[in-house]
């Protein structure tokens, strides 16, 4: 493959910072789960191509598509086998190419999944070590050690997966590899000078491609502490997220970062007049304790982005969200990127779910709850979202308003967590159940045959043909929501927000002069002043007399 030559779409300028990622809404394509183009039950890259008319419609800036790669799927595509092939389950490098071309046609750019914290235990580096013993200079490349004990038989620390069970396993001559999650996914051993070369020169290849740039998986834990030294606490997968571990957080991910931006800089358009050097980006998904070790990531010289887990997690409550909102701008003004919000993805329950659950049970759930709430909530929260500051991140069907599917049988079942019944509780497939696209028909749409998760028997209305054109439905919202986003001088761009006042429970907060947004994440209704002419609102609002009442669980947008 050659290096693109057809331009990705123009860059544009937001307030003093430049680049196009700054406000952009990426969306994110789950490839098993999002068109099958030849009806084998699995999604693939013929039939995202075959839907990205719908993406360009819908009015996103990018997709980020998670891994396509050669893997044997022991944990989805997050155990890559070969970082430069394709699955056949997903097609060919040629079917990439042409994604992403024609992706560029359409004025979308393209983010690639990058997994560099661990391979599948099938890459052939991992397959060599294995084969030529202790002592091969393969080894080293991962985290190979002797056990503890008389006879090796304990491992080496304590660490456990993030998965459950234990962080090791035992080869059969005798030594231990280091596996922060599946045995299937081997960490690598980043103090290897051959990882570091191989992992820049993976950039360069999908570079060459043309991707706009690179989501970073398990971004926080490619370094370990020198020595790998014990936890000492049996409980770890409470520290996660709260706590600096070991394997997570540690200082020295960020020098790997600061080479990286170094090759994407080499790719930048500077041929290319008015077009800021850092074009393509780098996403961190890193889990850190605070909203400022997160903004590490982001430096000037390191990566352009980073999730928002805090967000993410914060329950639907004023309050909470408004502290979670300061504290995100705050914590990203000083290393001067954009702040990002993201609401859902493929590893927690779906937000229309998780708000239609008592609050406080975390983000893997396993009961409906009360789904007209769940919906309604989910309305409100999107609208907040893509009303803030920032790029915002859109998991794929939530556009759709889909429910997890929270009573998947457990045989149909294959998130790797499920089967260590010890770690995270397991229930990821339930947000990763295929999508529908037409009211009838096999897996509604998704493909010519079945799906690879079974889809609820309800979800015919759900699809994208019974909601286009019909003003109520949710997609309807998110397509209003995004063309007034791309064309409301106010919204988008800019760093900041200014908080109006409002009763308890509302959020009501000014975007430059122009643009007003108002929250009610209360259970009744609100009466308050109307700020201005109404744009878009998630449940039908009263405005009379110059006040406005806002229905329960209620966003609504203002032109003033
Ligand atoms: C984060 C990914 O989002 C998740 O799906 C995966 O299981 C882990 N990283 C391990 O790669």
């Amino acid at each position: 493959m050659t290096q693109h030559l057809a331009a990705a779409p123009a860059a544009p300028t937001t307030g003093t910072h430049t680049g196009w990622w700054r406000d952009a809404v990426i969306y994110q394509v789950y490839p098993r789960s999002f068109a099958d183009g030849n009806g084998d039950g699995m999604g693939d890259l013929e039939g995202i191509r075959s839907r990205l008319p719908y993406l360009r419609d819908l009015g996103v800036d990018a997709v980020w598509l998670s891994p396509f790669y050669a893997s044997p799927q022991a944990d989805a595509g997050y155990d890559v086998a070969d970082y430069r092939a394709i699955d056949p389950m997903f097609g060919t490098l040629l079917d990439a190419d042409a994604l992403i071309r024609e992706a560029h046609a359409l004025d979308l750019r393209v983010i690639v999944d990058l997994v560099p914290n661990h391979s599948s235990d099938r890459h052939e580096w991992f397959q060599r070590a294995l084969k030529e013993g202790p002592g091969s200079p393969l080894r080293e490349r991962y985290h190979f050690r002797p056990g503890k004990g008389e006879s090796g038989e304990l491992p080496p620390n304590d660490w456990e997966s993030i998965f459950g069970g234990p962080a090791w396993t035992r080869t059969a001559d005798g030594e231990w590899y280091l596996h922060l999650f599946a045995p299937e996914q081997p960490d690598f051993n980043w103090e290897h000078p051959a990882v570091r070369d191989e992992f820049r020169s993976i950039l360069r290849f999908w570079l060459d491609m043309g991707v706009d740039g690179f989501r970073v998986d398990v971004a926080h834990g490619l370094v370990k502490a020198e020595g790998l030294p014990d936890i000492g606490s049996h409980d770890q997968l409470k520290l996660l997220g709260n706590d600096v571990m070991p394997f997570f957080d540690q200082d020295g991910v960020h020098e790997i970062y600061r080479s990286w931006n170094q090759v994407l800089t080499e790719y930048s358009p500077s041929l290319r007049p008015g077009v800021p050097p850092r074009d393509r980006i780098l996403v961190a998904e890193a889990w850190t304790p605070t909203v400022e070790r997160t903004a590490n990531y982001v430096r000037p010289d390191e990566m352009h982005q980073a999730f928002n887990f805090q967000y993410l997690g914060t329950h639907w409550d004023a309050a909470e969200l408004r502290t979670v909102i300061d504290a995100s701008l705050a914590a990203m003004r000083p290393v001067g990127a954009p702040t990002t919000w993201v609401l859902s993805n493929h590893d927690v329950t779906r937000h229309a779910t998780r708000f239609a659950n008592p609050p406080g049970l975390g983000t893997q759930l396993r009961t409906p709850g009360d789904r007209a709430l769940g919906l309604r909530r989910a309305r409100a929260a999107s609208l907040l979202m893509l009303a803030l500051p920032g790029s915002a991140y859109v998991y794929q069907g939530e556009e759709l308003g889909l429910p997890d599917v929270t009573d998947l049988p457990d045989e149909v079942r294959q998130d790797p967590s499920f089967f260590r019944a010890t770690g995270q509780d397991g229930y990821r497939d339930g947000c990763r159940v295929p999508i529908p696209w037409t009211e009838t028909g096999p897996s509604y749409g998704f493909g010519a045959g079945g799906s690879w998760l079974p889809q609820p028997t309800t979800w015919g209305p759900l699809s994208v043909e019974s909601q286009t054109g019909d003003p109520h439905s949710t997609l309807e919202l998110y397509r209003s929501a995004l063309t007034i986003r791309r064309t409301h001088p106010d919204l988008g761009a800019g760093e900041s927000l200014t908080w109006l006042p409002s009763p308890d429970g509302v959020l009501a907060f000014t975007r430059h002069p122009g643009f007003t947004c108002t929250a009610n994440t209360t259970g009744a209704p609100v009466s308050l002043p109307a700020p201005g002419r109404l744009l878009l609102a998630s449940t039908e609002v009263t405005v009379a007399g110059g006040m406005v009442t806002l229905p329960a669980d209620t966003t609504a947008w203002w032109a003033v």
